[in-house]
C-alpha cells in the first residue's frame, strides 16, 4: 500500500521520501519512480525507534524533503486474545505508537512551513472488530482516536 500511495504522489509530481524499515524494499520503490520520472529518495527507519525517527526526519524526511526540493506500517497476525503474549507488543509500538513519533517528528516542519497534510492509516477492522486480531484492532482504532485528536490539536495551525 505504502509503495502504491508513494507512485500515486510521485505521478501527480510530488517528491517523495520513501521510508521503511526495510532499505531494499524503499530504495526499489524510490528507484521505480526516479526510473519514472519522478522525485524520490530512500531511507531506513524502525518507526517504533524514537531516535531512528528523529535521526530520519533530518537526514530524509520531511526537513530535507521540503528544503532539499524546494519545499505502515503493519504487523498483523491472526491470534486468539488469550495467546497474545508479550512478544506481539511491537504491534502496537509500530501501529499505534510509531504513527504518534512520526508525527511529532513531522509536524513541527509542516507548521514552519505554513502548510502540511497528514493521512494515517488505519483500519476497517477498528470499526467492526475482527476476530484473533485484538491486539491488531486495538493498534488501529488508537490510530483513528489520535488522528481526531490531532486535528483538533493541530487545526489552530490550519491556514490553508
Ligand atoms: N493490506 C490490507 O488489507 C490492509 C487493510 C487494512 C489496513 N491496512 C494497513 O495498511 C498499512 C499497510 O499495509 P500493507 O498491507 O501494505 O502492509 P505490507 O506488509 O505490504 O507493508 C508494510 C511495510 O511496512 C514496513 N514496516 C514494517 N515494520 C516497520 C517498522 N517498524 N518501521 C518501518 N517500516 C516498517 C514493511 O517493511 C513493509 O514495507 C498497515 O498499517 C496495515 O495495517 C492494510
Amino acid at each position: 500500500m505504502g509503495r502504491a500511495i508513494c507512485r500515486q504522489l510521485a505521478e501527480r509530481g510530488h517528491r517523495i521520501s520513501v521510508l521503511d524499515i526495510d532499505g531494499d524494499a524503499a530504495s526499489a520503490v524510490a528507484a521505480e519512480i526516479t526510473g519514472s520520472g519522478g522525485t524520490a529518495r530512500a531511507g531506513v527507519v524502525d518507526v517504533s525507534d524514537r531516535a531512528a525517527i528523529e535521526t530520519a526526519s533530518t537526514t530524509c524526511a520531511p526537513p530535507r524533503t521540503r528544503r532539499d526540493h524546494g519545499d505502515e506500517c503493519g504487523h498483523r497476525g491472526f491470534t486468539e486474545f488469550l495467546d497474545i503474549t508479550p512478544r506481539h507488543g511491537p504491534l502496537m509500538a509500530v501501529n499505534l505508537t510509531g504513527t504518534f513519533h512520526c508525527l511529532q517528528a513531522a509536524v513541527p516542519d509542516m507548521i514552519e512551513a505554513g502548510w502540511g497534510r497528514i493521512v494515517t492509516i488505519s483500519s476497517s477492522s477498528a470499526q467492526s472488530g475482527t476476530r484473533r486480531m485484538s491486539h491488531y484492532v486495538a493498534s488501529k482504532g488508537g490510530v483513528i482516536a489520535f488522528t481526531k485528536a490531532l486535528a483538533l490539536d493541530l487545526a489552530r495551525h490550519a491556514s490553508r
